[in-house]
């Protein structure tokens, strides 16, 4: 029989994982294992930490509903969410980026040009773009599902004043892989802090704030899908994002035009007396592996 000592351990434990293990649950597992032994270790942390710790869990687990996914909250502020996701990500696509817990299945279909913004307060943002494959050919048929905040910074399902999909639109794109639509332009907001990791949030001296964005899933046959998001040039908390979600190829210039500039065959073709902002953003799709 051996003695258990602190350093000899994680050896144990290796030695506990069955030779038939799936492989890939032995490295996951094994990895796991060493790096939170050798942060205990290298921390010497304490009795009171590690409960500490244990209730943090505790806290995410007791407010884990459909609407409010703190895990996936702890996730994105840790940065590992973006982490594993850029770890995947193709070289030659557009960047991807977090999803949040915000987005909803079964969004309104959104025509050509049409409107997001209705009669929300707030400067008008013409986006459009085209999707691509890696050739830079158009992708017909891709599907782009869009979503942000109202200008109080809250998503539909954190307001109860907006209807169920407010600021959500599915649009489907021609052959010739053009989007076009006008939305009201998104503003920076926190991410929820009400919960246990806004508690980390305030012992790290950290903040909740994300920087201004419009989310997309794009998607079409054959090619990877695509969860990623835009972001003004100019937004405050660009090199701070709460959720590490900026990426260089992400961030755009929403470039202010007169009205009479903005153009025809759109739902609010005709009727700007202000001036609007314009983005122009292509996607490309990676191909299915
Ligand atoms: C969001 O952008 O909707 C979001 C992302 C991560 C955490 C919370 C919100
Ligand atoms: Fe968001």
């Amino acid at each position: 029989m051996r003695s258990v000592t602190k350093d000899n351990i994680t050896e144990i434990f290796m030695g506990y994982v069955s030779a038939d293990a799936d492989p890939r649950v032995r490295e996951v597992m094994g990895s796991l294992v060493r790096h939170l032994h050798d942060f205990a270790r290298e921390t010497n942390l304490t009795h009171e930490e590690w409960r500490a710790g244990i209730a943090f869990l505790e806290g995410c687990a007791a407010i884990e509903t459909e609407e409010r996914h703190e895990f996936v909250l702890a996730s994105d502020v840790l940065g590992l969410s973006s982490l594993v996701d850029m770890l995947h990500s193709s070289p030659e696509a557009t960047s991807s980026s977090v999803l949040g817990p915000f987005h909803v299945s079964g969004a309104p279909p959104l025509a050509y040009g049409g409107d997001m913004k209705r009669h929300y307060g707030g400067p008008v943002l013409l986006a459009e773009g085209t999707i691509r494959d890696t050739n830079g050919d158009p992708i017909p048929g891709a599907t782009l599902d869009i979503w942000q905040t109202a200008p109080n910074g809250l998503y539909a399902s954190q307001d109860q004043d907006q209807d169920t999909y407010s600021f959500h639109g599915l649009m489907t794109v021609g052959q010739d892989g053009r989007y076009a639509f006008t939305t009201v332009k998104p503003v920076e907001y926190t991410v929820p802090s009400d919960g246990p990791v806004g508690d980390i949030l305030r012992a790290c001296g950290r903040h909740p704030w994300r920087p201004s964005h419009l989310h997309f899933i794009v998607e079409a046959p054959g090619f990877k899908p695509l969860v990623t998001e835009i972001f003004p040039d100019d937004d405050p908390y660009l090199d701070e994002d709460t959720v590490f979600g900026v990426r260089s190829d992400l961030v755009m210039t929403y470039v202010e035009k007169p009205a009479a500039d903005f153009p025809d065959g759109m739902a609010l073709s005709g009727t700007l007396t202000e001036p609007f902002l314009h983005v122009d953003f292509d996607v490309v799709l990676g191909r299915q592996a």
